[in-house]
């Protein structure tokens, strides 16, 4: 008989669960809407700890990038930023906020976890990382997904709060080398990775591969993971992540010794996503030409992204005192160096345009930066598209039960 999504079960602990994560998007693109209807669903969902500050004033009427703003404002025009600090106070209440208003939302037997970047270097690594850390455990999230970057210290930044051994801890990452790395880092802890999600090269958002990212292959490396750990007498869950596109997919992933998929870009055009829209339309418009990985993010990870995206080739003031997310630990951003160079180089023009650079903090929050999965163009295969020629949005739970109940390659249609 045809296999389906719903035969295998995630156990985490002592939860079983359906076998669907749908990942972390940031800037509040995978709202605490999308995450809790995974979760009442039976799989897990994830909201995101990026840019909380704005997002809480956006959701929760505070309004901690004013008072940022105001206290920095003289230093707009200063191309150095290394005093432009977060206040951990406020780091801590819109974490807290946000997590707990989820929380406090939650129903059914699924879990919601938080995706938390450490690319977020906050300007102060290390003390801003660990208020998100401790801050999102405290505020009863159900577990902490750590993205971007190897993460070789964050569990000794969360080993002295009391739910470090209960919260239900992962890690994402695109070869197994990353993996070695931090399991070697963090033998100390003697706490092990609850679930380790394998982020292969087609997925959305920041990617952990070079350019070169087509040589890879995400079933030959989540195999190869899968293989160490049974070598090593290590049972984790591990989970693949991209381009995953249809129950049929994640079938053979299942079938294969992985524990669960983690999903994200059919979720983009969902209803409970926070894409707005008109957004969502141009995802659905999308074909794969007018899809690319390019190096506009002043992370340094290549991103992928609609080549249509307004945040290419704009060339805004850094927003740094209102916002400020990427700047490294000495205070630097290769955005504002991006953009100085091309002020400098066009001194007499009102608007500069910088195309290799891009203010990620700005653009992000304002849902101009459509960050996007590669298999984003087979979106419109999802769906129906109305006379006038606007594709019809899905439902969180229309998408998660096709992942769930389809078999083989089909793609239920909305009613
Ligand atoms: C719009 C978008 C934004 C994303 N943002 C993040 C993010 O903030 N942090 C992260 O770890 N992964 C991010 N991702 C990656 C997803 O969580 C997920 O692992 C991946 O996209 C799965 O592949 P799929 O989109 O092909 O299903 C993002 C993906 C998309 C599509």
């Amino acid at each position: 008989m045809t296999k389906k999504v719903d035969d295998y079960r995630l156990k985490l602990g002592k939860h079983e669960l359906v076998p669907i994560m749908i990942g972390g998007m940031g800037v509040d693109i995978s709202t605490a809407d999308l995450a809790l209807e995974a979760a009442r669903l039976g799989g897990v969902g994830h909201i995101s700890d990026a840019m909380l500050p704005t997002v809480s004033d956006r959701r929760y009427d505070t309004g901690f990038v004013k008072e940022k703003l105001q206290q920095y404002k003289a230093n707009i025009d200063n191309s150095d930023k290394t005093l432009v600090k977060f206040d951990l106070g406020h780091i801590a209440e819109s974490t807290r906020l946000h997590v707990s208003n989820t929380m406090e939302r939650k129903r059914g037997p699924g879990m919601v976890f938080i995706n938390v970047m450490e690319k977020l270097t906050m300007n102060s690594p290390r003390d801003t990382l660990r208020v998100r850390l401790h801050e999102a455990m405290s505020a009863g999230i159900d577990g902490i997904t750590l993205a971007a970057g190897l993460h070789l210290g964050s569990f000794g930044l969360m080993e002295d709060h009391p739910r470090f051994r209960d919260v239900k801890l992962g890690i994402i990452v695109s070869s197994l080398r990353a993996l070695q790395l931090f399991l070697r880092k963090n033998v100390k802890t003697n706490r092990l990775p609850d679930y380790i999600v394998v982020e292969g090269p087609l997925a959305g958002g920041h990617l952990g591969f070079g350019m070169d990212w087509a040589q890879y292959d995400l079933r030959t490396i989540n195999n190869e993971i899968i293989q160490y750990l049974r070598a090593e007498k290590l049972d984790i869950p591990v989970i693949p992540a991209g381009g995953i596109f249809t129950g049929g997919d994640a079938v053979g992933f299942l079938q294969e010794g992985s524990a669960a998929v983690q999903v994200a870009t059919r979720f983009t055009v969902s209803k409970e996503c926070g894409l707005p829209a008109d957004v969502q339309q141009e995802y659905f418009k999308a074909s794969e030409d007018d899809i690319e990985v390019n190096g506009t993010s002043p992370t340094g990870y290549p991103m992928r992204m609609l080549k249509s995206s307004p945040s290419i080739g704009s060339g805004i003031r850094p927003g740094c005192e209102s916002y400020g997310y990427l700047l490294d630990a000495n205070g630097r951003c290769d955005y504002i160096e991006a953009y100085n160079r091309e002020v400098a180089a066009h001194p007499n023009d009102k608007k500069v345009i910088v195309m290799d650079k891009t203010c990620l903090c700005t653009h992000m929050r304002n849902f101009k930066c459509w960050t996007c999965g590669h298999l984003t163009y087979r979106l419109k295969d999802t769906t129906r598209k109305a006379a006038d020629g606007t594709y019809q949005s899905l439902s969180a739970e229309h998408i998660f039960k096709d992942y769930q109940f389809s078999t083989g390659n089909k793609i239920a249609l909305p009613d």
